[in-house]
This record gives C-alpha cells, sequence and structure tokens, in this order.
C-alpha cells in the first residue's frame, strides 16, 4: 500500500531503526525490493534515480514503481531522489512519487534555501515531501566509482536550511560517499551527534553501499531513521545476471533472467533490512 514518506520515516524512528531506501532501475528490482520487505514485513522506499527519470521511458518507470508501490502488502512510498530542476519534481509528484529529495547542496546556502522552498511548495499541493542535502556527498549516484568524502554538513546551518524550508528529512554529509569508499569509510560520529541533537526532522545516510554493517547499526543508533542504497544492488543484480546469461541464451529464456535479477535483489534487500532492524542492544 502507498504511504507517506513522513510517516515511513516516523515510525522507522520510533522504533530506533530505519527506513531502508534502495533504488530502482526497472521493474525486476522493485520486485526484489517488495518481496523483501514483504518477508521482513516492514516499510520501504522506492528510489527513482532523476538521470531514470529524465530518461526515455521515465514517467512510465515512476508509473510502474507507484503501481507496485499501491499493491505492495507493506507500507510503500516512491521518491525521486537527488533531483535539483523543479520542473522534474512537480512531474514526479504528478506521477504519484511521495517525496523529493530536493538536491540544492552545490548552491550557495542561500540558493539552496529558495530552491528547497519552492520544492517544498509541489511537495505540499501534491500532499508529498521534500528531503534536503547539506554539504556534499560525493560520487556519481548511478555509476561506482572510488571517491573521497565530500563537503561535511554543518550543524549550525543544517538547523536553518530545515527551518526555513519545512523540509521533512535531512540528508547528511559526515564522510558518507556514493559509490566507492576510496580509502576505507571514517565517518564523523561527533558531527552526525550535533547534527541529530539540533534538527529536529529524521535524518537520512546516503551511500550505505560499502559501509559495514556494523558503521550502519552505529549510524541508527545515533539517530539515522533513512538508509539509501545503490551501488549495492546493482552488483548483486548484475552478478546475477553473468551467472545466468550463458544458461538462459539456448532457447532466448529472458523470464528466467528476469526471475533471477528480482531474486538477487530480493536477497540482498533481506539482509540488508535486517541490519536495519537489528535490535539496540546489538549495535555497536
Ligand atoms: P550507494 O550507491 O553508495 O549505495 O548510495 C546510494 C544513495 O545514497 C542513493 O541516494
Amino acid at each position: 500500500m502507498r504511504a507517506s514518506f513522513a510517516d515511513l520515516l516516523a515510525e522507522a524512528g520510533a522504533r530506533r531503526a530505519a527506513v531502508g531506501a534502495f533504488t530502482c532501475y526497472n521493474l525486476e528490482t522493485a520486485i526484489g525490493v517488495l518481496r523483501a520487505a514483504e518477508r521482513r514485513r516492514r516499510g520501504v522506499i522506492l528510489l527513482l534515480g532523476e538521470k531514470s527519470f529524465r530518461g526515455p521511458g521515465g514517467e512510465l518507470l515512476a508509473a510502474a514503481l507507484v503501481a507496485a508501490a499501491d499493491k505492495a502488502a507493506v507500507p510503500a512510498c516512491v521518491q525521486l531522489d537527488h533531483v535539483s530542476d523543479l520542473g522534474l519534481i512537480e512531474r514526479a509528484f504528478e506521477c504519484g512519487a511521495g517525496a523529493v529529495m530536493a538536491d540544492g547542496a552545490s548552491l550557495p546556502f542561500e540558493d539552496n534555501v529558495d530552491f528547497v522552498r519552492a520544492a517544498a511548495g509541489l511537495a505540499r499541493r501534491a500532499g508529498g515531501h521534500v528531503e534536503v542535502e547539506l554539504g556534499g556527498i560525493a560520487g556519481d549516484e548511478d555509476v561506482a566509482r572510488a571517491v573521497d568524502a565530500g563537503a561535511l554538513t554543518d550543524p549550525d546551518e543544517a538547523v536553518e536550511l530545515v527551518a526555513r524550508t519545512g523540509a521533512a528529512c535531512l540528508a547528511v554529509s559526515i564522510g558518507n560517499v556514493h559509490g566507492v569508499y576510496r580509502d576505507p569509510p571514517a565517518l564523523d560520529w561527533p558531527r552526525l551527534v550535533a547534527i541529530r541533537e539540533r534538527v529536529e526532522v529524521p535524518l537520512s545516510l546516503h551511500g550505505a553501499s560499502g559501509l559495514p554493517d556494523s558503521d550502519v547499526h552505529r549510524a541508527i543508533s545515533l539517530g539515522i531513521a533513512k538508509v539509501n542504497v545503490n551501488a549495492d544492488l546493482r552488483r548483486h543484480y548484475l552478478e546475477a545476471t553473468g551467472r545466468l546469461l550463458d544458461e538462459v541464451r539456448p532457447g532466448a529464456r529472458v523470464l528466467e533472467l528476469n526471475l533471477a535479477q528480482a531474486h538477487a535483489v530480493e536477497s540482498a534487500v533481506v539482509a540488508k533490512l535486517g541490519v536495519y532492524e537489528a535490535s539496540v542492544e546489538e549495535r555497536v
């Protein structure tokens, strides 16, 4: 069933857990993610990348993800991820997205405020929500390359950005990157604590691929309520594709390939959702 973005985050936060948010490039990925969430009996967020939405068939993919969320046996929401174009944001809400990640992190602070306020206005009209980013989470969202961390989130500016925009969620930059960590991840825990103590809305952690489970546990115990994953799922999807390709070539058995891809994503997401639900006692 389709659910509100803010409700999903609030519900996870109240349990001191985090809701998983997974990038879906096609229906096979979405089916895998939703089956995993159903097995875990947890709400989930289907992320739609900006380039996927902008590309050919983008609105059809959005419609398919929204339909999949509607039919899921668990609460689910579609979010357009990392978008800095108000036209795309408006279209995403028209397609049924429940949230957008209005990414003005590369803009000067005042421009970021103006951009997010405009995005929040569009969200309000649609009954949706906006996530914001402050600092700069480095790395490409669709191509995994080794990168160093970008600019870190300033806790004072974070308070101001959220207060002036009405954002429902803040994506923190505390040493996390999209794709591949060039060096072993070294998240800035005191910074996360300072942000959590001061910012009232739920916090999200992007770039969870490549983070050890112990870091994810710790981030959740320090107040992260949403964890974004993409590159790891792409790897599982491609590994399954590579494994099956020769086997399915005789007879051109594409359906079997699609089922294996969905299954690979499902197994990976079941494991990850277990990490996001681990009891507080288990966390380091
Ligand atoms: P990873 O690709 O590093 O998992 O990051 C995903 C993400 O943060 C999407 O917004």
